[in-house]
């Protein structure tokens, strides 16, 4: 099945407002280079106001990087999907191995993001992955099945592209490791059978997975050949305007 590739930036706490609209710009001419990729760019919420007029008719899709399942009301800190979208978010980043590991997210309140997302037509980019310690001891597969089950516990789907899933393992995030073409494929392969179990084959096929764990322009291509890996989530090289263009334009 084709899957348009996605290759998505995660500026985490980074930039100011203008250091954010540069590299936006650089984002901007990289895109406009490649046809039939989807790029997307998920600055701090500071800036996803100024972010949005400098891509504003690019194709360049914007993101954040998490939501809170409520419309609104008393949650101080918190930002709703409706606020995202009225800034001209498309995407939400959720359940971020940060989220997990710094602040506490659990499995329940990032199902509760994904269905809050869902509801007011946000597509959520909903990330999974293991740590070191669980996959040496040999639970990568269960740890993976769990998250993706909790994650989307009672999420309907009418169709696969409006849900993206990000396969990070925690051992790789921001650690110069990436896991092998062949440990990536092989997780990416379980989650799509995974997701066939819960939706139907076809939504299933439908779904993006992104690898994300320090990938940079040195293993692009090769994850990108694998069957199952349809994009990446970049953190570190997506602040680099070059290194981030020559993900954009993997071969
Ligand atoms: P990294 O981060 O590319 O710096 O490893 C990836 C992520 O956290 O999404």
């Amino acid at each position: 099945m084709d899957r348009k590739p996605l290759l998505a930036g995660n500026w985490k706490m980074h930039t100011n407002v203008q250091e954010a609209q540069q590299l936006a710009a650089s984002v901007v001419q990289a895109a406009a280079k490649v046809s039939g990729r989807d790029v997307m760019i998920a600055p701090p919420y500071t800036a996803l106001t100024a972010v949005e007029s400098t891509i504003s008719s690019s194709g360049v899709i914007l993101g954040a990087q998490n939501v809170h399942w409520e419309e609104k009301g008393a949650f101080t800190g918190e930002i709703s999907a409706a606020m995202l979208k009225d800034v001209g978010c498309e995407m939400v980043i959720i359940g971020h191995s940060e989220r997990r590991h710094v602040f506490g997210e659990t499995d329940q309140m990032i199902n509760k993001r994904v269905t809050g997302a869902l509801r007011f037509g946000l597509t959520p980019v909903f990330c999974i992955g293991e740590t070191l310690e669980q996959r040496e001891a040999g639970r990568t597969m269960t740890i993976l099945e769990n998250q993706v089950r909790a994650g989307l516990d009672n999420v309907a789907l009418k169709s696969g592209s409006h849900l993206v899933v990000a396969y990070e393992p925690v051992w790789a995030i921001g650690t110069g490791k990436t896991a092998t073409e062949a440990q990536a494929q092989e997780a990416h392969s379980f989650i799509r059978n995974l997701l066939a179990d819960i939706y139907e084959k076809n939504i299933a096929g439908q779904i993006r997975i992104l690898y994300g764990g320090s990938v940079k322009p040195e293993n692009i291509d090769i994850l990108m050949q694998q069957d199952d890996i349809d994009g990446a989530l970049v953190g570190g090289a997506a602040l680099k305007a070059e290194s981030f263009e020559r993900i954009i334009c993997f071969q």
